[in-house]
């Protein structure tokens, strides 16, 4: 399968990023905890050179729990400042505002010493298409006292939301563009759902998926279509579309159909919490069990 993204949208979207890291102080960076490398676009290092960084691991309600601890404790190895939220129900959405201030404390106590107090920081999210931005933003807002907008020093037009009395979130979110020069990343993010249906050949990615499920996932096509595990992914798609009656008008197997409900029950996590990409350590080990 091969993936594209289209440049004209991509420079566009860095310019208007450019013109807004000039207003703010800390960047919430967003990736799916799913697929948290697939989804982080390594060109915002460069954007956001001199900002204090915070990572959001959100959808963790749809990841594998074990291995999203690894991802916060991988990036904060790499010293960002991490944690997991869900933006849809709002689960840990409460504990931004203290990583933002932490990420921010060198700053704080810089303006402290120089008799600078109440200074807002000011934040701005960012992440590529789908990864949960606007649902996190609205979470986040919702909660917040007032919207300020085109006061005294603050750049016209531009709309901020007062999180609290220490934090300001502009409101419109920078949006970051996949990364695709591996394909194995572009076909993550077809897994999650991040990239256009009418591109994609909902047969193949549920081959791989279905591959990928049997070898880190044991047991959950079993647990969800109650079908037998068979030797290959095909197989599994031919007795998963037994099971759910997929038939074509000849009598035939539906394998499309069945790949449909496939893709479908993982991005709404009904195949259970799994992650599809693991942090270098767990993935080095899991290397070496399998050519042991
Ligand atoms: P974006 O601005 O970054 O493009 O993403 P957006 O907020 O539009 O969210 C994309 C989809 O991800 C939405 O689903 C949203 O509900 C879902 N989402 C966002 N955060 C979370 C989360 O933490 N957990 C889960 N499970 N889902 C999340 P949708 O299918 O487009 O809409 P809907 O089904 O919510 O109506």
């Amino acid at each position: 399968m091969h993936f594209q993204w289209y440049p004209g949208h991509m420079t566009k979207a860095k310019r208007m990023m450019q013109e807004d890291m000039k207003l703010i102080d800390v960047v919430i960076e967003l990736v799916d905890a799913r697929v948290p490398l697939s989804s982080k676009n390594p060109d915002i290092d460069q954007l956001a050179n001199n900002k204090y960084r915070v990572i959001l691991l959100n959808k963790y309600d749809l990841a594998d729990s074990a291995q999203t601890e690894k991802w916060k404790e991988y990036f904060e190895k790499q010293g960002y400042f991490v944690t997991m939220v869900n933006s849809k129900n709002g689960n840990g959405i409460r504990r931004v505002n203290d990583i933002v201030v932490t990420a921010c404390k060198e700053k704080i106590e810089r303006d402290r010493k120089r008799g600078i107090l109440n200074r807002p920081l000011r934040a701005m999210v960012v992440g590529i298409p789908n990864v949960g931005k606007s649902t996190f933003i609205n979470s986040i807002a919702g909660k917040a006292a007032t919207k300020t907008g085109n006061k005294p020093g603050v750049t016209k037009g531009k709309q901020w939301i007062k999180l609290n009395k220490t934090i300001e979130l502009l409101d419109t979110p920078g949006i970051l563009w996949p990364k695709f020069e591996d394909q194995s990343v572009g076909l993550r993010l077809a897994f999650i759902g991040s990239i256009k249906e009418e591109i994609l050949n909902i047969y193949e990615l549920s081959i791989e998926l279905i591959a990928f499920l049997s070898t880190h996932y044991k047991g959950c096509l079993n647990g969800r279509y109650g079908i037998e595990e068979q030797e290959t992914a095909e197989g599994n798609l031919s007795a998963i579309a037994e099971k759910r009656a997929c038939r074509l008008k000849g009598g035939e197997l539906d394998l499309n159909k069945a790949a449909g409900f496939v893709t479908d029950d993982f991005r709404n996590g009904r195949l259970g919490n799994i992650t599809l990409e693991f942090p270098p350590e767990v993935e080095e080990t899991l290397t070496k069990a399998a050519s042991e």
